[in-house]
């Protein structure tokens, strides 16, 4: 289904392909010598930055590790580069908008706290070995002009948990298609390419010539207190209407309403009752729904799915018509941190460091991310025009109290006050600039 209307030469790979390997290792940076950064980074640049072309590209003509980068508003500036690419939040950075997200900022790694990384490698690969090569290739050919600032090592989860987020359910299913590269899938959305492009077809903001076939990238490092997500919908299992859950069951059914997903990635607007991992799996059948059902009331209840369930949140679909080709960005964001111990299982508590390592590509923050965040899944009346009011999103919302209705189909009006099982360790924006743009522009 590839095309190349787009310079998929030219266009790194992660933001429409997704490096979609074992492991990934982001090294975020500081520069301390424009000059050397720049004169490494040329030369290192045409042969080892990975465009989406490679990544399309047969397994025997890749290299052993993709590597990406990305900078941020400070780095550009270190780097001499002051044009204006007309994002706003991308100016200010992650950290001066941060409350407006809903973060507590004392949650926080001090290394996201203000502005002083300058960009990030990222790196994917299969082997820990590759990524030990490809760091170490780094560090010696940047040398002093750079430090690291930070090293999160991200990776796939082990055996049947591949592909999925920690708290279990499959991630990765539903993304835009983006016109001119590839055609969508049955219920898939198509965006035009400015939507995650800048400087191309639907991309409503001037940039400078340069910044063409770039991409905003948010990054978010987002803990995930999974024994406690799993005690809290143990502790308020729900029933289906046949009355024959066992508690697990019951957990496992709340847990698939307030993603919107059953672990497999069947939709629940689809399956609203069992799993069906038949259905999960299915490309051609797992996204295909819109919440709309034509001639019953499901569209305006919370039978099948509720309506502040994550997905229902951050994709609206027929809940606004099917109209909105706006508000999409393109998700690339991979696992970090061990399995659960049984330490934390018996416990019902987290005693290591894990979650998701968030990736998102969009041509405008405030119109992709900042909007799922803050006008969906922070505001508690949204999606509008229902009978009761939808409440908070439950896995990622914020608000205090954070109150979500609709979770018990078998009584919609009933609220939940949910504690926090996703906690904010902080982030950044990042413009990811064309091969080109790098070479010709930002390291020239
Ligand atoms: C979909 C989990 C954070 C936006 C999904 C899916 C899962 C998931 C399991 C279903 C798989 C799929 O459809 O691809 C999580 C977890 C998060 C998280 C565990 C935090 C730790 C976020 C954030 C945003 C976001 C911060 C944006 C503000 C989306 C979008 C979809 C999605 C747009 C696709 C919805 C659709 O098209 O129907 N997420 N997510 N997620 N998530 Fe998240």
């Amino acid at each position: 289904t590839q095309s190349t209307l787009l310079s998929i030469d030219n266009i790194q790979g992660d933001i429409l392909v997704g490096m979609k390997k074992q492991k990934e290792r982001f090294v975020f940076f500081h520069v301390n010598n424009a000059a050397e950064f720049k004169s490494v980074l040329k030369a290192y640049t045409p042969t080892n930055i990975t465009s989406a072309s490679t990544l399309v590209s047969p397994a025997s003509d890749q290299p052993l590790a993709f590597v990406n980068i990305a900078f941020s508003h400070t780095g550009l500036s270190t780097l001499d580069i002051n044009d204006n690419l007309g994002d706003s939040n991308f100016v200010s950075g992650q950290f001066a908008g941060a409350s407006r997200l809903g973060d507590d900022t004392a949650t926080w790694e001090p290394t996201f706290k203000g502005t002083d990384i300058h960009g990030v490698f990222l790196i994917g690969t299969d082997k820990d070995e590759y990524l030990e090569t490809y760091t170490g290739d780094l560090k010696t050919l940047f040398g002093s002009s750079w430090s690291v600032s930070l090293t999160l090592d991200a990776a796939a989860r082990p055996g049947a948990e591949a592909g999925h987020e920690h708290f279990g359910f499959l991630d990765g299913i539903s993304n835009p298609a983006v016109v001119g590269f590839n055609n969508p899938l049955p219920g898939q959305t198509s965006v035009p390419p400015g939507i995650i492009l800048t400087g191309n077809t639907g991309d409503r903001t001037n940039r400078p010539a340069w910044a063409k076939d770039g991409s905003f990238m948010v990054f978010r490092k987002l803990k995930q207190l999974v024994p406690e997500f799993n005690k809290w919908t143990l502790d308020n299992a729900i029933q289906n209407r046949a009355g024959n859950l066992t508690i697990q069951e019951g957990a496992e059914f709340l847990s698939a309403r307030m993603i919107g997903r059953w672990k497999s990635g069947a939709p629940i607007d689809v399956a609203p009752e069992a799993d069906d991992p038949a259905l999960g799996a299915d490309p051609n059948r797992n996204n295909n729904f819109d919440y709309a059902h034509p001639g019953s009331s499901l569209a305006s209840d919370q039978t099948n799915c509720p309506f502040s369930a994550h997905l229902r949140k951050v994709n609206p679909r027929a809940d606004q018509g099917n109209t909105n080709t706006v508000n999409h960005a393109i998700r690339a964001g991979t696992p970090y941190g061990p399995e659960v111990s049984d330490d934390e299982a018996n416990s019902n508590s987290t005693q290591t460091d894990r979650g998701l390592a968030f990736v998102m590509y969009q041509s405008n923050i405030a119109n992709g991310f900042r909007f799922q965040q803050v006008n969906w899944a922070n505001t508690a009346d949204f999606p509008a025009g229902k009978n009761v009011t939808p409440g908070i999103e439950p896995i990622i919302g914020q608000g205090s109290p954070r109150v979500a209705s609709g979770l018990d189909p078998l009584d919609s009006t009933k609220t939940y006050t949910l504690p926090n099982f996703v906690v904010s360790n902080g982030g950044e924006y990042f413009f990811v600039p064309s091969i080109s743009a790098i070479t010709d522009k930002i390291a020239a």
